[in-house]
């Protein structure tokens, strides 16, 4: 297949300012010279959009990266589109705007494109990451709603900081309920998805309040079963002659997502952004001829994340 414009696809944000770039960077990478050089990669083979959080302890590594390329001047801030996430342990209103402020320190940036309730679950405020109790189990916080987490974003976009801002690892039922209560409507929301569990019924509830829905693991997180051995993309890729990534990463665009992958690999991450447009009938066989179902990732149970970045 020849190459078109699909890789270059943006989505309005129609409950935020601006757009989208569908095609998206992880920076989910444990070492910060890895994180470094793969989002400079990134950016350097097309990539528009990075994605990052406090959790991930590596937005400076990640602003190294940007400032790499922002100071070629090939590539200027206002063409990528930067999110950040807040914390579990920082879901109460009053340390909203303390996280928000750090993270665009660590970034250098003065505004963020997108922040991101990384998860509906509030930890122990505090500085420790993963709060646990004597038995190892999580400590949460019942003294905040996260309605009020919510509203203390809405603030962040109020101040100018913050272009858009969204949820993470959120279910259907809690949506409805921010969605209902929101002054300002959430503009993406991110989770997991891909072919094994491509989560049509939230997609749908998105399109019609105007959310981004952005495919995290678009490659099923590398795990087994493997998305990119299952037959159907297989035999998809080798009839449009692209490779079975390209195929999920292309499915993912042209239904409508925003996606995310990660790779610290260039030659992975130029094929990854090297995407083509699928014809009808692939489009239609992953929708009607894969059936299995597979979350690689349980964070949206617990807010505890499958994959624990290195500390400090
Ligand atoms: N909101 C949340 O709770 C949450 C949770 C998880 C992730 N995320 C975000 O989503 C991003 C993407 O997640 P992910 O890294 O799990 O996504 P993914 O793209 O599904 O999985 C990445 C895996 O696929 C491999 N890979 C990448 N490109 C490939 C290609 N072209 N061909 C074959 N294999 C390829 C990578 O291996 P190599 O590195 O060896 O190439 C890695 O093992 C993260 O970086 C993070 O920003 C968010």
């Amino acid at each position: 297949m020849t190459p078109d414009a699909l890789r270059y696809t943006r989505i309005p944000l129609a409950n935020g300012s601006g757009e989208i770039p569908a095609v998206g960077f992880g920076t989910l990478i444990p070492d910060p010279v890895a994180t470094r050089q793969s989002a400079k990669t990134a950016l350097e083979v097309g990539f528009r959009q990075l994605d990052c959080a406090e959790r991930y302890r590596n937005e400076e590594a990640v602003a190294d990266a940007m400032l790499d390329v922002f100071r070629t001047g090939k590539i200027l801030r206002k063409d990528v589109f930067v999110t950040t996430k807040l914390w579990n342990t920082n879901h109460r209103p009053e340390r909203v705007r303390a996280a928000f402020d750090a993270s665009r320190r660590l970034l250098r940036l003065n505004y963020v494109d997108c922040y991101l309730i990384h998860t509906p679950f509030a930890f122990q405020p505090g500085d420790e990451q993963d709060p646990r109790d004597e038995r190892g189990r999580v400590i949460y916080d019942t003294g905040v709603t996260l309605v009020e987490t919510w509203q203390a974003l809405e603030r962040l976009v109020d101040d100018g900081d913050c272009k858009s801002i969204g949820l993470s690892d959120i279910t259907l039922p809690k949506l409805r309920e921010i969605v209902a209560a929101a002054r300002i409507k959430p503009a993406v929301v991110q989770v997991e998805s891909h072919p094994y569990l491509p989560e049509w019924d939230l997609l749908d509830f998105c399109r019609e309040h105007g959310i981004v829905l952005q495919a995290f693991a678009a490659l099923g997180h590398g795990m087994e079963p493997s998305v990119l051995e299952d037959p159907v993309i297989a035999a998809i890729a080798q009839r449009v002659q692209k490779t079975p990534a390209q195929v999920a990463l292309a499915w993912a665009v042209q239904r409508g997502t925003a996606f995310l992958t990660t790779s610290t690999k260039p030659p992975r991450i130029r094929e990854s952004f090297d995407l083509s447009t699928l014809p009808e009938d692939a489009m239609r066989e992953i929708r009607e001829h894969i059936f299995a179902n597979v979350r690689f990732n349980t964070v949206v149970e617990t807010g505890v994340p499958g994959f624990i970045p290195r500390t400090k």
